[in-house]
C-alpha cells in the first residue's frame, strides 16, 4: 500500500529544472533509498513532499499524495499541521532541527505540544521514554542540556527521537550519517533500522552509500538530473539493474551483500548536465554507450516483472548485451 505517491513531479529554479518529471512511491512501512549523483533533485524531491522549498522555487506535480491525500492542494498551515506530526525530516547536519537556544527537552516537548496539545509534563515523559527509545542512556539528565553538550552521534539520536515525537506513519532522511564518522554511522542506521521494524515506519532515505542501500533498502529509485531514471525492489536492482545509468553507478559493486558500507557509487565518464526547461530526450545520452539519435525523442516508462520500472528506449535484452 502506497503511503507515500509522487507522480511526475516537477520543481524548477527560475531558469533551471531541477527535477523534471520525477515518479516513485513509498509504501507504508518499508524503506525506499533515493541515490543519485550529486545534484540529482534529490533533496529538493523530499523538501517538496515536506512542503519545505525555498519560496524561489516552483512546484508541479500530477500526483503528489501522502495516504491518499492531495498535497498540492493544501495551504501552507495544513501542510504545518502534516509536518512533524504524520511526517517527519531528518538532515545531515542535526542543528538544522535542533535550536541552541533550547534545552533537548523543551524542545522535543514543543513538537508534540503544537500538534497535539496536553501538559508539559507528559511531553517531557514522551520525550524521555523516546530518548530511551533511540538508545540514549540517562535520558532524564540528557532532557535538561543544551545541543552544544552533546556528541554529534548523540544530537543525532535527539533529532531523531525529536522527530518521532508525534509517531510519524513517514520520516524522510537525508543524508542523515554522511557527517558521521563510520562507527557512529553504523550505530545510526541500526537504529533507523530497528525503529524502522518496531514502529512499522516508512523511511525515505537519501544516500549515496551503496553499501547503505544493500543493507537496509526494501526498495530503491535513482535518480538522474532531475528523472527519477529506475525504480524496483533492492534484489531486483541489484540483481538486473537496467537503466544504463544504474547499471554505471552499480559497475564497481558487481556482488550485492559483499558491498562495504562507505562504498561510493560507480564513476561514470562525464558530468550530470544542468537542465532548463526545454529539455528534451534522455539527459543520460551524452555518457551513455547504448545512445543514438532517437534518445533525443520522447522517452518511454517501461516496466519489467517485480514492480520494476526504468526510463529508456533500448529494450532489456538490448542493454544486457552491451
Ligand atoms: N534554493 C535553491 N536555489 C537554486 N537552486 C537550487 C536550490 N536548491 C537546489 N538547487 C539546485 O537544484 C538542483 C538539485 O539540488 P539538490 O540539492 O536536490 O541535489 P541533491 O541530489 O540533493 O545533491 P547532493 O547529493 O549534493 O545533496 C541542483 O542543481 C541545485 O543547485
Ligand atoms: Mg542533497
Amino acid at each position: 500500500m502506497a503511503l507515500l505517491e509522487i507522480e511526475r513531479l516537477e520543481i524548477g529554479f527560475g531558469g533551471l529544472a531541477a527535477v523534471r518529471g520525477a515518479s516513485f512511491a513509498v509504501d507504508k512501512g518499508e524503506t525506499h533509498c533515493l541515490v543519485g549523483e550529486s545534484g540529482c533533485g534529490k533533496s529538493v524531491t523530499a523538501l517538496a513532499v515536506m512542503g519545505l522549498l525555498a519560496p524561489t522555487a516552483t512546484r508541479k506535480a500530477a500526483g503528489l499524495r501522502f495516504d491518499g491525500q492531495d498535497l498540492s492542494g493544501l495551504s501552507e498551515r495544513e501542510m504545518s499541521r502534516l509536518r512533524g506530526d504524520r511526517m517527519a525530516m531528518i538532515f545531515q547536519e542535526p542543528m538544522t532541527s535542533l535550536n541552541p537556544a533550547y534545552t533537548v527537552g523543551s524542545q522535543m516537548a514543543e513538537v508534540l505540544i503544537r500538534h497535539r496539545g496536553g501538559s508539559k509534563k507528559a511531553a517531557l515523559d514522551r520525550a524521555a521514554e523516546l530518548l530511551e527509545r533511540v538508545r540514549i542512556t540517562s535520558p532524564g539528565m540528557r532532557l535538561g542540556q543544551y545541543p552544544h553538550q552533546l556528541s554529534g552521534g548523540l544530537r543525532q539520536r535527539v533529532m531523531i527521537a525529536m522527530a518521532l515525537m508525534c509517531g510519524p506513519e513517514l520520516l524522510i532522511a537525508d543524508e542523515p550519517t554522511t557527517a558521521l564518522d563510520v562507527t557512529v554511522q553504523a550505530q545510526i542506521l541500526k537504529l533507523l533500522d530497528e525503529l524502522q521494524r518496531e514502529l512499522g515506519l516508512a523511511i525515505l532515505l537519501i544516500t549515496h552509500d551503496l553499501g547503505i542501500v544493500a543493507r537496509v533498502a526494501h526498495r530503491v529509485s535513482v535518480m538522474y538530473a532531475g528523472e527519477v531514471v529506475e525504480t524496483a525492489p533492492v534484489a531486483e536492482l541489484f540483481g538486473a539493474p537496467t537503466h544504463p545509468y544504474t547499471r554505471g553507478l552499480l559497475s564497481c559493486v558487481p556482488v550485492p551483500g559483499k558491498i562495504a558500507p562507505g562504498e561510493p557509487l560507480g564513476s561514470i565518464p562525464g558530468i550530470v548536465p544542468r537542465v532548463g526547461h526545454g529539455f528534451t530526450g534522455c539527459a543520460f545520452r551524452q555518457r551513455c554507450d547504448l545512445a543514438g539519435p532517437d534518445c533525443e525523442g520522447t522517452v518511454p516508462r517501461r516496466t519489467l516483472a517485480g514492480d520494476h520500472q526504468y526510463l529508456c528506449l533500448r529494450e532489456p535484452t538490448e542493454i544486457a548485451r552491451s
